[in-house]
């Protein structure tokens, strides 16, 4: 059977196309007259600029109701996670073992906590944090009265942790059966952790297994308080360089030289029995001491 179209020519193609483009007998251009497409594009510009003027307005009000010194989206943690250093993890959890005949592994609890303790460095905190904080009380802050248009931020020294600094002792206690831990809380903006009139939070750490191994625990700065005037802390961007509080603590072992330890940040504000958070308001880890 014949082809139905019949084959056309090249240059019978250019006509048609050219016919396309400007049709003389329709005086139309590309399929339309030329008032028609001024039409066509001044709806198209109308539509454009609409489009965009919503798009900016959308996005100056989103700009307009954020606040650059608290995030906008922190509903999940209510309550502060805790950690404790030297931070050496076992299979799941924290194990702090060492061994009292090797130097090495005493030398290796050391130095992460002269790394973690840099930033508390007594010169560099009384520089920076050159602030007379008053003790005791929360240091609220509601205008930016600290240089650059930042708040106030209290010191904390690595002198303020007692036996526990590393000053006295180099090696925190792991050259003996005295090893020194630190314990942290983790900052949440706006957050006060007791009410006004209740006493400071504090850190508490119990033996959940090996009581007869632990004949002593001892707290620095003073019965583990976390003073108040480091709270609240008001973000980044607010307080540049602000440091959290921290607490040491010494465990002096005895007999087998080995415990479960849970320290926990007391405070009826914190709470510490999140099933899926073991990390709210506690810390658990495992103390040996070997030879
Ligand atoms: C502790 O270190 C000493 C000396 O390096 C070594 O002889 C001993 O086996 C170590 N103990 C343990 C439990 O690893
Ligand atoms: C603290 O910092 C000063 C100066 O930056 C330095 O000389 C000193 O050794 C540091 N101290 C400690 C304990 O790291
Ligand atoms: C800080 O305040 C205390 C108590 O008001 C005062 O004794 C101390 O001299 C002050 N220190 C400085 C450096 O201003
Ligand atoms: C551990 O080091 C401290 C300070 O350097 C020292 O006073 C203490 O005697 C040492 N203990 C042991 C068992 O070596
Ligand atoms: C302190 O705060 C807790 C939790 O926010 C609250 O249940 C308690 O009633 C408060 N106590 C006082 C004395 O305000
Ligand atoms: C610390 O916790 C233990 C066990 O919950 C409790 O018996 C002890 O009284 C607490 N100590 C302080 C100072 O709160």
């Amino acid at each position: 059977m014949a082809a139905l179209k019949e084959k056309r020519t090249c240059g019978q193609r250019c006509e048609d196309f050219g016919r396309f483009v400007w049709n003389s007998d329709d005086g139309t251009l590309m399929g339309r007259t030329p008032e028609k497409w001024v039409y066509i594009s001044l709806y198209y510009v109308a539509f454009y600029v609409v489009m965009t003027s919503l798009f900016c307005l959308a996005i100056w009000t989103l700009m307009y109701t954020l606040d650059p010194y608290t995030p906008d989206y922190q509903d999940r943690l209510k309550s502060p996670g805790v950690m404790v250093w030297p931070d050496t993890y076992g299979e799941e959890a924290v194990e702090i073992f060492y061994n009292t005949s090797d130097k090495a592994s005493g030398m290796k609890m050391a130095n992460i906590l002269n790394e973690f303790l840099k930033p508390y460095n007594d010169t560099q905190q009384l520089e920076s944090n050159n602030y007379n904080c008053t003790k005791g009380k929360y240091f609220i802050q509601n205008t930016f009265s600290a240089p650059h248009h930042t708040k106030w931020s209290c010191p904390f020294t690595q002198s303020m942790l007692g036996a526990c600094s590393g000053f006295e002792d180099p090696t925190f206690g792991y050259n003996c059966s005295m090893p020194c831990v630190i314990i942290k809380m983790n900052r949440i903006i706006n957050f006060l952790p007791t009410n006004h009139s209740d006493l400071p939070a504090y850190v508490n750490c119990t033996v959940l297994d090996g009581q007869e191994n632990v004949a002593k625990i001892e707290y620095f700065p003073d019965r583990g308080i976390m003073d108040p005037s480091y709270f609240p802390y008001y973000g980044k961007l607010a307080q540049p360089t602000y440091v959290n509080p921290l607490v040491a603590v010494r465990f002096s072992l005895v007999g087998e030289k080995k415990a479960k330890i849970q320290c926990r940040v007391v405070s009826h504000k914190i709470s510490y029995e999140n099933f899926h958070d073991p990390y709210e308001g506690k810390v658990i880890f495992s103390l040996k001491a070997m030879k």
